[in-house]
């Protein structure tokens, strides 16, 4: 299994599973036949709101001798609602418990976005919290401690722009190990990459198959697809691949994570087997081509009325 090395040198298996948007019902299952099938790293978080689930099946691989527990990769991340330095640890220490582990691989701001604790998912301007009161340097020295206690390995950020991570790095005593962002051929963030690259952080790529299955209420009328995309398909005919995989191995060849969800078996096969797929410089090339800039999760749910979050603040453009 393909594998990419972070700062502090563990090695990260560069295919996991995402667990966004797999129901709880389907979720055990999948996480079960994937570890079983060789998926070596699972992507979680609390607002998925499977956990559990995803816990009970790693439980049983681990005491199955499915995996150990030192071969298995998993992360997750610290909800919106617990910043606050006396909520976070309380955060982490339910996704342990959910998880049935006593350490994460690496753990995660899921977004530079603060909520008032409770608050699951913001209603009115009054729920939010700015990140002028709520600084990101104070819940990263919490996630510092965190790792000094050993309950996380590593250390990272979801959806950080180059400037907030840049401004991370500067007064963080362990530097971010990981930027989780979107990333496909419609939103390819290159200036990101390259920052990431010469600053030993390492970026995991989310929505890698465009996130097809996201609630409505996530979707714009007009939005493009991914996987019907003619330069994609053209690519997967010439390798014999599907379309997914070229996806996959697109994001792979850029030397970043990738973590497709699916939660059947033949398409979780289908994309752990996209590490085999090599494309050439003229595949490349042709999908460099696709860049839109466009975001499938664009951020806008955090900024409606009365909110203190702007589109244009949360990623600095
Ligand atoms: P399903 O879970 O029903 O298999 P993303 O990883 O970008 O969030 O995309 C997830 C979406 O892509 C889900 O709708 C998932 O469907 C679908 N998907 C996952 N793997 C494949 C695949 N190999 N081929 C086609 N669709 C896939």
């Amino acid at each position: 299994m393909m594998s990419f090395t972070l700062a502090s040198g563990d090695r990260l298996p560069a295919i996991g599973l995402g667990t966004w948007k797999a129901a709880p019902g389907a979720v055990y299952t999948a996480v079960k036949e994937a570890l079983a099938m060789g998926y070596r790293h699972i992507d979680c978080a609390p607002i998925y709101q499977n956990e559990p689930e995803v816990g009970k099946a790693i439980a049983e691989a681990l005491a199955g001798d499915v995996v150990s527990r030192q071969n298995l990769w998993l992360t997750s991340k610290l909800w919106n609602n617990a910043h606050a330095p006396e909520h976070m640890r309380p955060a982490l220490e339910k996704t342990l418990a959910d998880l049935r582990v006593d350490y994460l691989d690496l753990y995660l701001i899921h977004w530079p976005v603060a909520f008032k604790p409770g608050v699951l998912f913001p209603r009115r301007g009054d729920d939010f919290i700015a990140l002028d009161d709520q600084a990101i340097g104070l819940t990263w020295k919490a996630l510092e401690d965190c790792v000094a206690q050993g309950l996380a390995r590593n250390i990272g950020v979801c959806n950080f722009s180059v400037r907030k991570l840049d401004a991370l790095c500067r007064q963080a005593s362990i530097r971010p190990a990981m930027n989780q962002i979107e990333l496909h051929p419609y939103l390819q963030q290159r200036a990101m990459l390259e920052y990431c690259r010469e600053n030993g952080i390492l970026v995991t790529a989310y929505s890698p198959l465009g996130s097809g299955d996201r609630p409505a209420a996530m979707k714009k009328a007009d939005e493009p697809t991914l996987l019907d995309n003619p330069v994609i398909q053209r690519v997967a005919t010439k390798h014999g691949a599907a379309p997914a995989q070229v996806l996959l191995a697109w994001g792979l060849g850029r030397t970043t994570v990738v973590i497709p969800k699916s939660t059947h078996p033949e398409r979780m096969r289908q994309n752990l087997a996209a590490g085999q797929l090599r494309l050439d410089a003229q595949d490349m090339a042709e999908i460099a081509a696709l860049d839109r800039g466009y975001r499938f999760v664009d951020g806008s749910f955090f900024t409606g009325s009365g909110s203190p979050y702007t589109l244009e603040q949360l990623w600095d453009e």
